[in-house]
């Protein structure tokens, strides 16, 4: 970040303008990290290529090098070496402020037969579990023991087992192929995440050298005990942040198209963008939005892979406050992911919601005001709101933003949006509320 004190950030979004441009995607998050962790199963050197700048990429280096792997880093790749210092106890402080920390379980257990992990908490969208892991875990033969709020992990040699998964969970099917590898004879990951997240970790392992078949299917076999060396690979382009753009797109009728993706990756949400009225152009690896009628409204129910994506739900009911009628959302992933609707409704979303359904009635008109971002997906909603709303938005929070999207700031302004980052403490509240002169944030980016 361009040292602005983490807590103080905040992006001011002036509405109105249409979004129009390319946005060159970044890494996944939700696969760069995964990849990092698996770089734990070799001694030898991994090369991470299209590693994305985002903060959760630091936490994840920062706990890789406390558990005494070596990480070096040039331009967008991550150099990992993970030699004969490596231990296994993963510090409270880093799996508090990531919880995809857990991710570093499986190969540690795998590498030195021992992993002890602070349980991580819960966060903003919910209580996430980790009883499939620990469970999965144990069908290798390893044992498992809760004490004292850590997760002590200790095999003396894992053994390959059908592992059905009560729900296809991606990060126990991530934990599960890593231990696996290490597990003598087969594994059958029965019930397994399909994300194509699961897809970019199996190719990892592969080239490393490790025997796995059914990558993107519900049951995936891995041929364990095989020694497994490094790897140079790059990161699949990061398909939430594609979709939010293409939102943004679409909302601010603009025209917006993302490079780097497989549409694929998107199936089904392209395919309700095109319900509610926008206009989807599919290339190689090319996606372009626009819009120049009304929108219609649709009901989306938020799913595992190839189901409509969780990370793009809240994003999504920015765009369903425009349509011409009432939609309904139905998270059915996680158990509180409608936290950011109180903030959307300050902004005039009108959205109620009840139990795991949010009913949005539109068309509404967004007004700007001062909003907080309450996690990741949410700050990205806001945000999108902002950019539709009457007048200045002021985006607190964006921390949270910053933990999953690299250079936002950089990637709005490159498709014409009125945005600034700003660190200013906290501002009066009459220079927060009332919206300044018109202007103001094209000026203050002059200065
Ligand atoms: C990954 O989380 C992603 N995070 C999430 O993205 C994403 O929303 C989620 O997958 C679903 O696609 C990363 O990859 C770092 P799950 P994960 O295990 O692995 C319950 C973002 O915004 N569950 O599929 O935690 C759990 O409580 C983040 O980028 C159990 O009950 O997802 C949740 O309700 C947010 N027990 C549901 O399953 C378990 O042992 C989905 O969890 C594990 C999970």
């Amino acid at each position: 970040m361009d040292g602005l004190s983490e807590h103080d950030a905040r992006l001011l979004v002036r509405g109105g303008r249409r979004l129009e441009g390319e946005v060159v995607l970044s890494g996944a998050k939700n696969s760069a990290l995964k990849l990092l962790a698996a770089s734990l199963l070799t001694a030898d050197p991994c090369v991470i290529r299209r590693v994305p700048r985002i903060t959760d990429v630091g936490t994840m280096v920062t706990m890789l090098r406390a558990l005494g792997a070596e990480v070096a880093g040039e331009d967008d790749a991550l150099h990992v070496r993970a030699g004969a210092g490596l231990t296994g106890c993963a510090p409270y402080e880093l799996v508090r402020t990531m919880r995809a920390s857990i991710i570093v379980m499986g190969p540690l257990v795998a590498r030195l037969g021992e992993a002890t992990i602070a349980m991580p908490g819960g966060c903003n969208i919910g209580p996430r579990r980790i009883d499939f892991h620990i469970r999965g875990l144990e069908k290798l033969g390893a044992r498992v023991d809760i004490d004292h709020g850590f997760i002590r992990v200790r095999s003396d040699g894992l053994r390959g087992a059908p592992v059905p998964l009560d729900y296809p969970s991606v990060g126990a099917t991530e934990n599960l192929l890593m231990a696996a590898t290490a597990a003598e004879g087969e594994t059958v990951i029965e019930n397994a995440a399909r994300e194509p997240e699961i897809m970019d970790l199996c190719a990892f392992l592969q080239g490393m050298g490790a025997e796995i078949e059914g990558a993107g299917t519900s049951t995936i076999r891995v041929a364990g005990g095989r020694p497994l060396h490094g790897v140079v690979h790059s990161v699949i382009a990061d398909r939430v942040e594609a979709g939010t753009y293409l939102l943004m797109g679409a909302a601010t009728q603009g025209r917006v198209s993302t490079l780097g993706l497989d549409p694929v990756h998107l199936g089904l949400f392209l395919a309700k963008l095109r319900a509610m009225g926008v206009q989807v152009d599919e290339g190689h690896e090319r996606i372009t939005v626009s819009r120049d009628g009304p929108l219609f409204p649709v009901d989306i129910a938020t799913l595992p892979h190839p189901g409509f994506a969780t990370d793009l739900q809240a994003q999504t009911m920015v765009l369903l406050t425009l349509a011409q009628g009432t939609s309904i959302v139905t998270e059915n992933v996680f158990e509180n992911r409608f936290v950011v609707v109180d903030e959307l409704n300050r902004l005039g979303a009108g959205i109620e919601t009840t139990g795991h359904h949010a009913v949005i009635a539109g068309p509404r008109s967004l007004s700007g005001t001062v909003v907080e971002a309450p996690d990741l997906r949410g700050g990205a909603a806001l945000v999108t709101a902002g950019l539709i709303a009457d007048g200045l938005t002021e985006v607190r929070g964006v921390h949270h933003i910053d933990r999953g999207y690299e250079d936002i700031m950089g990637k709005l302004r490159g498709l014409g949006a009125d945005v600034l980052r700003s660190a200013d403490g906290p501002r009066t509240g009459a220079s927060t509320t009332a919206s300044p002169p018109a202007g103001e944030v094209e000026r203050a980016r002059r200065t």
